[in-house]
């Protein structure tokens, strides 16, 4: 090979190295800090939700993903998306990982990889306060349910035998269906459920305690990015023991019994 050519090849391999370097999965603010796309559907408190400032979003998995964004040394950027959106958006490309009240199970696991559990849920029912009928689940059969579309309590009413189920965009609008009386009973995540009944000041409705499920929430990442579940968990991990997570729960749910 004549040194002219050698020269040409080596430049050629530098800036292929130069461009893939470039190329990573480490998006770069401006100011020069690597930034954690999240994805949420912030309609859900008190997990995620918009409050007196539209921008600001609120709640546990707000707050925990930026501890643990901070811990990764990353700037968290969080993404608005319709709940039944966000897989498909994390699949794209478009944004890094979910956090998003998600339930961790073996149909979202085809899809996307989990970091361990950050928090223990379940859903409820809801029916207005004068329903003697609906005392449990057993009681749904044939009945008109509202949950909001994509999610775990979705799944569940579609099992009930003759339900006629009503999926929404929100955990908000199935309330708003319930007041309405749309529905005879609204089935979500219990804590989701718990937070209404405090912050809505509808006297209306109640929760029944039966709880249908037991479920894991996980933050949810791209199928390919095992480096990045490694490093979501090992921040997790540095929290729970630190002491942050705990602060962070207690904030949102009181003290952990
Ligand atoms: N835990 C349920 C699920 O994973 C509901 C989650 C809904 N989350 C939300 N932000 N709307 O299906």
């Amino acid at each position: 090979m004549s040194k002219k050519i050698l020269v040409l090849c080596m430049s050629v391999l530098l800036a292929v190295m130069a461009l893939a370097a470039g190329c990573g999965s480490d998006k770069k603010a401006a100011d020069g800090e690597k930034v954690l796309k999240v994805g949420t559907n912030a309609d859900f408190a008190p997990f995620e939700f918009q409050g007196a400032d539209a921008n600001a979003y609120e709640g546990f998995d707000m707050d925990l993903i930026r501890a643990i964004g901070k811990e990764m040394g990353y700037k968290v950027e969080i993404n608005n998306v319709a709940f039944d959106g966000l897989i498909p958006s994390l699949e794209a490309g478009n944004i890094d990982v979910i956090i998003s009240g998600m339930t961790i199970n073996d149909e979202r696991k085809k899809k996307v990889l989990f970091s361990d559990s950050y928090y223990k849920s379940g859903l409820s029912i809801m029916v207005a306060k004068d329903n003697e009928a609906i005392k449990g689940f057993k009681d749904l059969k044939g009945k008109k349910i509202a949950v909001q579309i994509g999610t775990t309590s979705a799944a569940e009413a579609k099992k009930i035998e003759g339900a006629q189920v009503k999926e929404l965009n929100s955990s908000a609008d199935t309330f708003i269906e319930l007041a309405a009386k749309g529905v005879d009973a609204v089935i979500n995540d219990r804590p989701v459920n718990d937070r209404y009944i405090v912050e809505s000041k509808n006297d209306n409705v109640k929760t029944l305690s039966e709880l249908l499920t037991s479920e894991d929430y996980g933050i949810a990442i791209n199928m390919k990015n095992t480096e990045l579940q490694g490093q979501v968990n090992a921040a997790l991990k540095k929290l729970k023991e630190n002491g942050e997570y705990d602060k962070i729960y207690a904030k949102w749910f009181g003290e952990k019994k």
